[in-house]
């Protein structure tokens, strides 16, 4: 089998890394782009949700298991598809793992400073990922000229898990999260919403509805897939071969309707 520089005949998968099942929104855009590779969903749901850790420990968690994924399934690259493990931790798993090539997942206020009409952008995340100096610096190097509200929801994250398991959600509930995005100030009103949680893209319909005026609800994800696609090197004839796409959980136990879920996208979930 041929190899290429990465010393690899296009049988190493491609790791998309979440705390939940957010990051399939960036695993179905990034198959979509990068067909001939297997991928491996990994989501640490034992620790889920990660907008609460306190960040040294949760540093900490996410080196120790990346340590483990890397020796067990040899990826490619990493995808962390998750704006909360990154932001925080993405230097680190860089520093710590330099061999391997990590593409991450940030809020997306460049391009929301960019598009914006109004000049009101609403950044809707966990409470970590707004806290973090990451996100700061991103409004600081990006968005200076913008007014850029922070919008951290302690329970979209799961409300979204388990509307996307096609448990009810109260959408008075979520009105409430998401209320705080829209601002209007001196007859101008918020235009762009970023969805700064890779979870919250499975209820953007839902948020739709509920909005008081429309606005532009801004999903990274084809862009991640994108980068993807970038530093994956291409394989002619592919690696994917035969073998199925498989998903992890760190709990070892995800619930029968998680399993379906995962069926749908066509992911065979592994046993621990
Ligand atoms: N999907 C994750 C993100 O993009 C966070 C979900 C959570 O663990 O709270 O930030």
């Amino acid at each position: 089998m041929a190899l290429n520089a990465q010393g690899d005949g296009g049988d190493r998968p491609v790791l998309v890394f979440d705390s939940g099942i957010g990051g399939l929104t960036v695993l179905r855009e990034a198959r979509v782009l990068i067909p001939e590779r297997r991928f491996v969903y990994v989501a640490d749901d034992a620790g889920f949700p990660y907008g609460n850790w306190e960040e040294a420990a949760l540093t900490e968690r996410i080196l120790t298991l990346f340590a483990e994924l890397i020796a067990t399934y040899d990826p490619v690259a990493c995808v962390i598809a998750c704006n909360t493990a990154f932001t925080l931790a993405g230097a680190a798993l860089r520093a710590a793992f330099p061999d391997m090539t990590f593409v991450g997942t940030v809020p997306a206020i460049k391009p929301a400073a960019e598009r914006t009409r109004s000049g009101l952008v609403s950044v809707l995340a966990t409470p970590g990922t707004v806290k973090r100096a990451y996100t700061r610096d991103l409004i600081q190097s990006f968005a200076s000229q913008c007014h850029v509200r922070l919008v951290g929801s302690v329970n979209l994250a799961a409300m979204a898990e388990a509307y996307i398991r096609r448990e009810p959600v109260d959408t008075d509930a979520v009105l409430s999260e998401i209320s705080q995005c829209f601002l209007e100030k001196d007859g101008r009103k918020t235009d762009i919403v970023v969805l700064a949680c890779t979870h919250y893209p499975f209820m953007a319909n839902v948020f739709r509805k509920l909005a008081p005026w429309p606005v532009d609800w801004l999903d990274p994800a084809e862009a991640i897939a994108r980068q993807v696609r970038r530093v994956v090197p291409e394989t002619a004839g592919g690696g994917a071969g035969e073998a199925q796409d498989t998903a992890f959980f760190t709990s070892g136990s995800p619930d029968f309707s998680t399993v379906r879920l995962m069926q749908g996208f066509g992911l065979k979930v592994a046993a621990r």
